[in-house]
């Protein structure tokens, strides 16, 4: 870890220093050399602390349901920083000390993990605090009647900013992106300094990971005096071959010029002109515009074509600024009987929920394990993605543009009622509308958002509801248990919380009237205050699958889709057998669950009580035209909320994919029913039990009619799943074929030997694919695999590599937990190490990681300089290496 920090700091160094900005520049990337550091008193452990308490006689990880040592929070550290205090935003102030970064930053990943930092392991057990920012820059004369403008992508949470020792404002949601006017405040030609306070300190206040820091980018934008607003364009197909386009401008002078005008041209992917308007800008500073489309070429999920906008105002016929937005020509459509269309084609909501946090990277964001992330559920036939449950950041809502994939833009998980005791409820009176309106004025352009939803699961669902009282696995747990038919509005009401949901769907229509409003809820009655007050577009149901199919008679006309869906709990590799055993966990929400194992069966037959098996709720989707989709809870894990288990579990159990980016087995199920353009055909478990051992096997296979399985070259026989129409008839023959099949697996349970497992899938009697599994023996060699070979030299971007321990004949060793060390030569440092386990306490910022279940990663940043990057990995004699290149650009 030192050498890492070492490395971190000194290539901060390097592209430290103060910059100049002149007047030519238009947009400035702000992210490097800033000097950072973490207040006197935050809470930093030194070394992680894992208690034991015995259990059943075993000695086992402290669990959720026992109460706090009394000395519990003494054991935490305090950190050596500066104290909090005004002086650190002025201008003089000396931070020769602190440390040089460079943004996007989170610190609290930086941590190390222990169960009494005030996030809570549901926040993931990572330290909060305080921390500031300064950079200092150079404001050439040039700039001089120009407009500077300060942005930031997001900042969480509570950031104050001031410029040369003045406040120019300050903003509490941690997820939204704001803009501050620093003109006044800058001294030309001389150095001038900004400071950021960012303050965590006051949690719990997030029921997952938040991350602390400026952990999305910053740019300085400079213009004339005359510009288009912060996101001052809004592009929009209202009917078909036409394009309108409002541009909102600023007057930042008094000076009123003889004429503005406004000149949007629509470029296509060569660059060419394919449409423009140019006109006058109106007296109140605002242009609105029609550019006719010929032929236009479509946004679609194959296909997602980008045109630019560009806009430059004129004034006086001479250009003083130029802007430029994506634009995707698209049509949607949700139908209360038939679902969602793209382009007036059917489309199936294959949807997963994502949180913001990129794993080892905490929440700092970085494109390019973006793009990773969302590759790997494109790969899995994933097709929409729902930002549970706060604004995004804008690289995902770029890529999703670029890639392909619908997005639901999410603005809440809490309006006035918290969820945690200081959540952003406290700030929600105030800030909402501001929220809100800034939500959706820079995202409107994005042709991959399809809807807007206003909140999540929000506890003005009823009335009088709740958690001030409740722990966050207790609020959780109670929410989704129902209530009393007291809590619901009554016919005809229209109650306070039902007036605030039309107050933020109206907020929502007016900026955006293209695009429809829904809400995820948990509360499925339609005396629910948020359907009543008859607000949203779509009905968005959060769990409740006992419910679906009553919604269209208690929705008559209203288009439905699974907004949240199955929160079902695996651990990549591990396997509880029966696999047709179901467990809730925990049994109920007063229960608690405690195992010493900390982990969940990756075989689908683990899941919260209000949720479902992954199969359940696919079967109600998938054939049910009137269901638009559903959103997997979740895609990836993510850090924090480690239901069933608490400490030291301290990131989720949830994802389709661990939290490292290695796929769980039910990964190719989706595969198998959503991707019928590829031959899947998956095997699970590994084959390294004890002899004698009954072991069940499973298969997901699709484009085959059956799937044979053998053991040691000898056939377990041929299974096949069972049909839907079987299903619903009730018809299922009694034939070995379909002996323990489903719709969406087969599985043979069988006796353990040594040896090799392989599946055959046929179609027609020819096979189709084939899959082996053979017992692996002790590891010999470490495989290296690089996600990408080539990666630009732009100081951001990354590169996956996977690690693999394997025996002497490339077999995965299931069980191998070998520490494994890293060194990195050439233009890369390494930015994160991660393995995937849930419950490890290994800091993220390392240079070795072990293994779990046989695998884990290193993800390599480059830092700015063309070369080969050899990233070389040993343990105990093991060894394995890999490079890849750093163009430049
Ligand atoms: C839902 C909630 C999610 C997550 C999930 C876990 O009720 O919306 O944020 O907490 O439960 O199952």
């Amino acid at each position: 870890m030192k050498r890492t920090a070492f490395i971190l700091a000194i290539s901060a160094l390097v592209s430290c220093g103060a910059e100049t900005v002149t007047g030519e520049q238009t947009q400035i990337d702000f992210n490097r050399g800033w000097k950072f550091s973490i207040c006197e008193g935050t809470a930093i452990l030194e070394t992680p602390t894992t208690v034991f308490v015995e259990e059943d006689g075993l000695e086992v990880p402290y669990g959720c349901a026992l109460p706090l040592p009394e000395d519990g929070p003494s054991i935490l550290a305090q950190s050596k920083g500066p104290a909090d205090s005004q002086e650190l935003a002025e201008k003089d102030f000396d931070d020769s000390a602190w440390r040089v970064v460079d943004l996007p930053h989170d610190w609290a990943v930086e941590g190390d993990f222990n169960r009494f930092n005030p996030a809570t392991t549901n926040g993931g057990a990572l330290p909060g605090g305080v921390g500031w920012y300064r950079k200092t820059f150079v404001a050439s004369n040039s700039l001089e009647g120009k407009n500077v403008y300060l942005n930031f992508d997001g900042v969480y949470m509570n950031s104050t900013v001031w410029v040369n020792g003045q406040e120019v404002g300050t903003r509490p949601y941690g997820y939204i992106s704001f803009s501050y006017d620093i003109t006044p405040y800058l001294i030309y030609g001389k150095e001038n300094t900004i400071a950021v306070r960012v303050d965590n300190s006051d949690q719990p206040n997030s029921r997952w990971y938040s991350g602390c820091g400026i952990f999305r980018k910053v740019t300085l934008r400079v213009a004339d005096c005359i510009h288009v607003a912060n996101w001052g364009v809004f592009a929009r197909c209202i009917k078909e071959n036409e394009l309108a386009v409002s541009t909102t401008l600023v007057n930042g002078s008094n000076d009123q010029p003889e004429t503005i005008e406004v000149l949007s041209e629509l470029l296509d992917d060569n660059g060419v002109v394919v449409s423009y308007a140019k006109s006058v800008a109106g007296s109140d500073f605002t242009c609105e515009q029609t550019l006719p489309l010929h032929d236009p070429n479509i946004w679609s999920l194959t296909s997602p074509y980008l045109y630019k906008l560009k806009t430059t105002i004129l004034v006086d016929g001479k250009p003083v600024d130029i802007c430029s937005n994506n634009v995707g020509i698209r049509t949607i459509e949700f139908n209360p009987d038939k679902g969602f269309f793209l382009n007036a084609e059917h489309v199936k909501l294959n949807g997963v929920c994502l949180h913001h946090d990129l794993g080892a990277l905490g929440s700092a964001v970085n494109r390019s394990a973006l793009k990773r992330q969302l590759t790997i559920m494109k790969e899995m036939g994933v097709n929409s993605v729902r930002c549970s449950h706060n604004p995004p950041s804008l690289e995902l809502l770029d890529l999703c543009d670029e890639m392909g994939i619908l997005v639901m833009d999410e603005a809440f998980d809490m309006w006035r009622q918290r969820k945690t005791e200081r959540d952003y409820a406290r700030f929600f009176e105030q800030w909402h509308e501001r929220d809100l309106t800034d939500l959706v004025v820079r995202d409107r352009n994005h042709p991959c958002i399809i809807m807007w939803s206003i909140g999540n699961e929000v506890l003005e669902q009823w009335s009088n509801a709740s958690a001030d009282t409740l722990s966050i696995e207790q609020a959780n747990f109670i929410l989704n248990f129902g209530h009393s038919a007291d809590q619901l509005t009554k016919e005809k009401e229209m109650s306070v919380n039902s007036l605030l949901t039309a107050k933020l769907a109206d907020i929502v229509r007016e900026l955006d009237p293209t695009r429809p409003v829904t809400s995820g809820c948990n509360e499925p009655d339609p005396g629910n205050h948020l359907f009543r007050s008859g607000a949203l577009d779509i009905i968005g149901y959060n769990y409740h699958d006992q419910y679906f199919m009553g919604v269209p008679k208690n929705f008559p006309g209203k288009p439905f889709l699974v907004s949240e869906s199955v929160s079902s709990l695996m651990t990549r590799g591990y396997y509880a057998m029966p696999s047709d055993v179901k467990k809730i966990c925990p049994p109920t929400w007063s229960a608690t669950h405690t195992d010493p194992s900390f982990a969940c069966s990756a075989y689908d037959n683990y899941h919260v009580p209000w949720g479902s098996t992954n199969e359940e709720t696919l079967t109600l989707v998938e054939h049910n035209d009137f269901i638009g989709g559903q959103y997997l809870w979740t895609g990836f894990d993510y850090i924090g909320e480690p239901i069933p288990y608490s400490w030291p579990a301290r990131s989720s159990y949830f994802g389709i994919v661990d939290l490292a980016g290695f796929p769980k087995d039910v990964y190719y199920m989706y595969q198998s029913v959503w991707r019928k353009d590829i031959d899947v055909l998956h095997v699970f478990p590994h084959w390294n039990w004890n002899e004698g051992d009954i072991v069940d096997v499973w298969t997901y296979y699709n484009n085959a009619d059956c799937v044979e399985l053998f053991v040691n070259g000898i056939s377990a026989g041929m299974r096949r799943k069972v049909s839907y129409d079987e299903v619903e008839t009730g018809k299922i023959p009694s034939i070995p074929m379909l002996d323990m099949s489903t719709e969406y697996h087969c599985c043979w349970r069988i006796p353990y030997s040594p040896g090799e497992i392989r599946a055959v899938s046929y179609k027609d009697g020819n096979i189709v694919a084939e899959k082996t599994i053979r017992t692996a023996g002790a590891p010999a060699s470490l495989k290296l695999t690089v996600d990408r070979t080539e990666i630009m030299a732009d100081g951001y971007e990354m590169a996956f590599v996977s690690v693999e321990v394997l025996d002497k004949d490339g077999n995965l060793c299931p069980y191998a937990d070998n520490d494994i060390k890293f060194n990195v030569k050439g233009p890369g440092k390494i930015a994160g190490v991660d393995n995937g386990s849930p419950i490890t306490l290994e800091r993220f910022k390392a240079d070795h990681r072990k293994a779990f279940h046989g695998k884990c990663l290193v993800i390599v940043q480059n830092i700015g300089k063309a070369g080969t990057v050899h990233v070389e990995a040993s343990s105990d004699g093991l060894e394995g290496q890999c490079e890849f290149s750093v163009i430049n650009q």
